[in-house]
């Protein structure tokens, strides 16, 4: 797949979300984490402030970080925009509106900003993308995917899915993809498919319920180990 600069919306949810989203355990937290498709969330920064090993993959880390920063200026009325048209597909709960719901994404956003430079230097953001990572076998305790694979079903192919599936599970130990419904809140038609093919490979797949619900009925994890 090619990745084109305008093609990539960057957007990003903070560390309290990756948490829930993941159910991720303070054990989980000392865990060799990788991040696919992390792009501006914060979850690296948070969690390397808080002392964990947490490696980022992500396509837009070939931009600088003003090139990041006007991409997400760019993207920001257009993402928001989309909600309020759609808000019938989330949850107003937690997150009580559109505009606060802004608000926490460019303070998370903000955060990673503020990381990026030194985290590049760092090696913590690595600018790569699926289906193929530049990593060895097993490299990883745990792998995280939020909001790129299934989220997408219109834009990437069922055999897009298995391919990054199968190399998410070369490099890591466990990975953990959040959340299984499409971008209109439809749990996508790749979920079936995707679990027979990894229980023929012999793996264990489950589908785990998380503490984390925004957009109506995505409050499941896939977890394959
Ligand atoms: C909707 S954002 C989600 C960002 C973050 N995971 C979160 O949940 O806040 C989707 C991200 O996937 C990245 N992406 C797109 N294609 C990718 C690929 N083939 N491999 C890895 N990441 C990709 C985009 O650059 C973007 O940052």
């Amino acid at each position: 797949m090619t990745i084109e600069y305008h093609d990539i919306k960057p957007w990003g949810r903070s560390f309290d979300e990756y948490v829930r989203m993941f159910s991720l355990t303070p054990a989980d937290l000392k865990r060799k984490i990788m991040g696919c498709g992390d792009g501006p969330a914060s979850f690296n920064a948070e969690l390397t402030e808080r002392g964990g090993n947490i490696t980022s993959v992500d396509p837009v880390y070939h931009f600088s970080v003003d090139q990041i920063r006007q991409r997400i200026c760019e993207t920001y009325d257009d993402v928001i925009g989309q909600t309020r048209k759609n808000q019938d597909k989330f949850i107003w709960q937690e997150i009580g509106s559109v505009e606060e719901l802004g608000r926490i994404r460019m303070s998370a956003m903000a955060k990673f900003l503020e990381d990026f430079p030194a985290g590049m230097i760092q090696k913590r953001y690595i600018p790569d993308a699926l289906p193929s990572l530049p990593f060895g076998d097993k490299e990883f305790d745990l792998a995280l995917c939020s909001h790129l694979l299934f989220l997408y079903t219109d834009n990437l192919s069922l055999e897009f899915h298995l391919r990054s599936l199968e190399e998410l599970c070369r490099v890591s130990n466990e990975v953990r993809i959040f959340p299984l419904l499409d971008v209109n809140a439809n749990r996508s038609l790749y979920v079936d498919h995707v679990i027979d093919f990894l229980k023929t490979g012999k793996r264990n797949v489950t589908e785990v319920k998380v503490p984390y619900e925004f957009q109506k009925g995505g409050n499941t994890m896939l977890k394959i180990y």
